[in-house]
């Protein structure tokens, strides 16, 4: 029950998706029923390895829907890559784009659909509702259970001259259709379930606490900050739990739910800035960014923090300065425990980095929706803190 009533207006955009064991089967269908004919396959070459490619490819075949693969794509997707994906779409004259992978292929997918149908360079789109023509129909299903870009109006591309992350915010790249299949995500190795499964928690954090919240995006927000909470360290260490993979899936989609909605915060900001900057895997960013975010946030959102103390089964006799501390611990005990040990230092941030890292970080779109206004000086401590 909301005590409180708000003036303000929210919408709320979801894709249609499909969820579920073995829904990556249904990609023929879906691919059909969206006009496909020829289609570009998006993906990466570890997703090729671990065999999932096939399923997509026969499920195709079985609908007389033709394929070329692009698998071209880094873990920080690059803008070189998005343009030479669109190249080798229209050389091949497909009707559609379907991304098999994790974060990296999808956000390379979506940037490959902006610049089909759209003119310049894929970093003219950085911001918030650049993209005046819609891409072509495009089919998302994931691989990891984390990033969400599955049902998100967010790509995240790497500008390869500037070293930096760009963010693109726009409902023309939510997906027009996703399968998320837990079955796929067995193949994730336990770091990568990790980093992955904290960048959803992160999500859910930062899309609980974000001054764009709300009651709609808080349901998925604080339920899934409940179901990484109980799942993550199961599906860390026995991989193929489908109980602990079905619930991280699920994790990982009701937070992108909530963060396409409610957008996010320093955190984001802060990882996409040193991301760009190192090249480092973006959910580990997130992971050790977290609970200092957390912390100089706290002041400023008082009761969302006490309900994610909630979901995170704290004590209710905490008082506040107490509920602050334990908060911070309970995420570092789940890096901790999920071997997340690492201190920005420790992956290569030097102290006389952090000047620029913190000037990237200012200016990213995320940064407008953080509860607690952040200049480059409070973002440089947090820096500090971390490393
Ligand atoms: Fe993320």
């Amino acid at each position: 029950m909301h005590t409180t009533v708000s003036r303000e207006l929210r919408k709320f955009l979801a894709p249609e998706f499909i969820f579920g064991i073995g829904a990556r089967m249904k990609a023929g269908v879906y691919a059909s029923n969206l006009g496909m004919s020829r289609v570009l396959l998006v993906t990466d070459p570890g997703i090729v390895a671990a065999g999932w490619l096939k399923d997509v490819q026969n499920s195709l075949r079985e609908e007389g829907i033709k394929s070329t693969v692009f698998s071209k794509v880094s873990p920080n997707p690059r803008d070189c890559e998005v343009m030479s994906g669109m190249e080798q779409y229209r050389a091949s004259d497909c009707n559609g784009i379907i991304a098999l992978g994790g974060g990296s292929p999808m956000d390379c997918a979506k940037g490959i659909a902006i610049m089909v149908s759209n003119p310049g360079h894929i970093l003219d789109y950085e911001g918030v509702d650049m993209i005046s023509m819609p891409g072509p129909p495009l089919l998302c299903i994931p691989t990891t259970s984390g990033t969400a870009a599955d049902v998100s109006q967010f790509a995240i591309i790497l500008d390869t001259s500037e070293h930096n992350k760009i963010a693109i915010i726009s409902k023309a790249i939510v997906p027009d259709v996703s399968l998320v299949d837990p079955e796929i995500t067995v193949s994730m190795n336990p770091f990568l379930t990790a980093c992955t499964g904290m960048d959803a928690m992160t999500h859910a954090v930062e899309a609980a606490c974000s001054n764009a919240s709300s009651p709609v995006t808080d349901l998925y927000a604080y339920h899934a900050i409940e179901l990484v909470a109980d799942n993550i360290k199961n599906a860390v260490e026995n991989p193929n739990d489908l109980n602990a993979r079905y619930n991280m899936s699920l994790a990982s989609l009701e937070a992108g739910l909530a963060f396409s909605n409610a957008s996010l915060g320093a955190v984001h900001a802060m990882a996409h800035s040193l991301g760009g900057f190192l090249d480092l895997p973006h959910g580990k960013c997130n992971a050790i960014l977290l609970p200092h975010v957390m912390d100089f946030n706290f002041q400023s959102a008082v009761e969302c923090f006490k309900k994610i103390g909630e979901k995170l089964k704290l004590s209710p006799k905490l008082n506040t300065k107490e509920l602050r501390r334990e908060l911070m611990q309970t995420v570092n005990g789940f890096n901790r425990k999920l071997g997340i040990t690492d201190t920005l230092g420790d992956m290569g941030v030097k102290s006389s980095d952090i000047p620029e890292l913190a000037e990237k970080a200012v200016d990213d779109p995320c940064l407008l929706t953080n509860p607690r206004q952040a200049g480059i000086r409070d973002l440089e401590s947090i820096y500090e803190e971390a490393s």
